[in-house]
């Protein structure tokens, strides 16, 4: 019925996970001996004995619904009912496999999360938001190499702004990498009140970009925000505010549009998850 149950059924599918679909309605309330109010969950899983209403409305609506919930676990306190709201929703499909689940066989790529079109239709979309927000200004978008460099070249197409371009390197070393981030290739361009926009290919853990905040923010600009294609979010440990996101990522390693794994695969239009590498057999003598 609506596009998010599609997405939940879809991710139901993939991981063979049996479900009914608005198998059964409970009657909340009554006038005689006529049903007025019901309640029809979206799903029920049957080898969990769970069922799931997905929410993604306007609040009013959440509110009504969450009332609607109470009733059912007033009336019916064997029925096990969550709801889900859209950022569960997300917070499933970026750890379980958001986008189309398809298969590929392509040497390096396991599964496909966002293919070209989808990865293109993105960025134009976060390239017309910033325009929009940024309209009158003239911000410098600082790319943190080498993996954003795709991304970059598409994003700054898609912005219909006059804007600055810039790249910082930096470094990880030691074994605390918080404490070990340095930075190998500086800005050129003077940020003093200028408003700045940070590019960045993936936030993991999001400790070098804590790191990169702060060093940015020492040289006074007029704001700071991060653009990001892909969010890692699961696996989030320093708590760094992001402004802009293409998509959210499951915990895995993904590749492709800028990301490398040993220098590989940047070259991919798509993204994908990476193909885990049989251990290579050590010869016996
Ligand atoms: P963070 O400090 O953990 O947020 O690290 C971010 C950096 O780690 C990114 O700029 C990438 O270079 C790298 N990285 C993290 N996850 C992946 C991945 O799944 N594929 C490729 N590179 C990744």
């Amino acid at each position: 019925m609506h596009p998010s149950e599609k997405e939940f059924a879809d991710l139901l599918d993939y991981y063979h996970i049996n479900y009914l679909y608005e198998p059964r309605s409970f009657p909340l309330r009554w006038d005689g001996s006529r049903v007025v109010e019901m309640f029809t969950p979206d799903f029920y899983l049957p080898e969990y004995d769970q069922y799931f209403e997905l929410t993604t409305m306007k609040q009013n609506l959440v509110t009504q619904k969450n009332r609607k919930l109470r009733h059912v676990r007033e009336m019916y306190p064997e029925v096990n009912v969550q709801l889900l709201y859209r950022r569960d929703l997300m917070r499933l499909m970026g750890k379980y496999g958001f986008g189309p689940l398809s298969e590929v066989s392509v040497e390096g790529t396991e599964r496909v999360l966002f293919d070209e079109a989808t990865v293109q239709r993105r960025v134009r979309e976060l390239g017309a938001q910033l325009t929009e927000d940024y309209a009158g200004e003239e911000p410098v978008l600082i790319g943190i190499l080498r993996g954003v460099v795709v991304f970059m070249a598409d994003l700054m197409r898609a912005m219909n702004l006059p804007v600055q371009v810039e790249f910082m390197e930096i470094t990880h070393y030691g074994e605390e990498r918080e404490k070990s981030i340095d930075v190998i290739r500086d800005v050129m361009t003077e940020l003093k009140g200028r408003h700045v926009i940070i590019v960045e290919d993936i936030v993991d853990t999001g400790l070098t970009l804590r790191y990169l905040l702060e060093y940015l923010q020492a040289k006074g600009p007029a704001s700071v925000r991060v653009c990001t294609m892909l969010d890692k979010s699961v696996r989030r440990m320093a708590d760094v505010p992001i402004g802009y996101v293409g998509f959210e990522v499951p915990d895995e390693f993904v590749i492709g549009y800028g990301l490398d794994y040993g220098g590989r695969y940047r070259n991919l239009p798509y993204i994908g998850v990476l193909q885990p590498v049989e251990p290579k057999a050590v010869p016996q003598r």
